[in-house]
């Protein structure tokens, strides 16, 4: 491991005005993706997707690195080039989910633990091989009667540190998503506590297993209302909160945080994003996005399987990350919305 590059890894993904694409649905997820616009989720049509989103003119502009699942890494564009050239090509560093997802935990009634620590070590030099630079492990925390146990967040910090450690090892960054669903009723005031204590045993627990945390982004939900709350805090408050949990937990050695969209809808995960960064004040790290629904609903909507949508898909997926990129600097305004969508690249 060379820590100055993993330090150089991390900056660069979270580089002014940029943000990271999460595309890396798993089978079933990508499935139920591709089953919502009526598509049938076949290796070919899973490619012919990715594709449309790695050539969409100019969004190396407002993207820095692309989360990919271990089928589309090594898959190819249709000229041949791997998926991994055709992003190094556009200064994009590619990425890899590296872990097996979140199962049942023994003992604990309705909560998860994620899996994916054996043979990782040997997976994530295969990974560097291929070209990876960077890496994702999401960890599950749900909010409910009773929930989350400190047993559920104490293994899922375990986890996730034993994963950034293997991952540093390997000369990877590790982006750390310890995820506290929006899901239930629960208020935003509850939400900051189970993310206060989970952030604070994360960072423990990386401490404890000697990961650099120079070299490491953290990927956490935003402070929100649940989803089925009566009382729905606006963006200000989110904001307020979100900054104010991060400002008690997150070590200001971390370069930087890059939010998880957790199934806001796009326009108001833009917006929260856009309150933190806009604050009258300096966060110790970049606040940035690393999105999977809030940036591929509208592509994907857009193309509906057909290749005669692609370059409507494509404008619709720049639209958004130019949108997310304006927030980065809390520029994003509603009427940005509005704006007719740009035909093609900007240079
Ligand atoms: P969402 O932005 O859709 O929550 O996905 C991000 C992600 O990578 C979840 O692991």
């Amino acid at each position: 491991m060379d820590e100055q590059d993993l330090h150089n890894i991390a900056n660069a993904i979270v580089a002014e005005g940029k943000g990271i694409l999460a595309a890396d649905e798993s089978s079933p997820t990508i499935k139920k993706r591709f089953t919502s616009i009526d598509v049938e989720s076949t290796e070919e049509n899973r490619r012919t997707y990715r594709q449309l989103l790695f050539t969409t003119p100019g969004i190396n502009e407002f993207i820095s690195g692309v989360i990919l699942f271990d089928e589309t890494l090594r898959q190819k564009a249709d000229d041949g080039t791997t998926f991994v050239e055709l992003l190094q090509k556009q200064n994009i560093i590619p990425g890899i989910k590296v872990d097996k997802g979140a199962k049942d935990l023994a003992g604990a009634t309705g909560e998860k633990v994620t899996e994916g620590l054996d043979g990782l070590r040997e997976r994530l030099n295969e990974y560097y091989d291929l070209g990876a630079r960077f890496t994702k492990w999401r960890a599950v925390i749900t909010i409910g009667e009773d929930i989350p146990s400190q047993y559920c967040i104490d293994a899922n910090a375990h986890a996730l540190a034993r994963y950034a450690a293997l991952s540093q090892e390997a000369g990877l960054v590790p982006i750390v998503e310890p995820e506290v669903l929006m899901d239930g009723e629960h208020t935003i005031e509850q939400c900051y506590h189970v993310t206060e204590a989970t952030l604070n045993c994360v960072f423990q627990a990386l401490y404890d297993q000697n990961v650099m945390l120079e070299g490491i982004l953290l990927k956490p939900n935003m402070v929100l209302s649940g989803k089925d709350c009566s009382q729905q805090a606006g963006a200000e408050e989110v904001a307020e909160l979100t900054v104010d949990c991060f400002n008690n937990t997150v070590p200001a050695a971390v370069p930087g945080i890059v939010f998880l969209s957790g199934g806001q809808s796009n326009e108001i995960a833009t917006a929260n994003l856009n309150a933190m960064n806009a604050m009258d004040v300096n966060h110790p790290w970049q606040l940035s996005f690393s999105y999977g629904r809030a940036l591929q609903e509208p592509p994907l909507k857009a193309w509906r399987g057909e290749a005669a949508n692609i370059e409507k898909a494509q404008q619709a997926f720049r639209h958004r990350a130019k949108c997310n990129g304006a927030a980065r600097h809390g520029k994003y305004t509603a009427a940005m919305e509005q704006e007719p969508i740009e035909a093609g690249a900007q240079k």
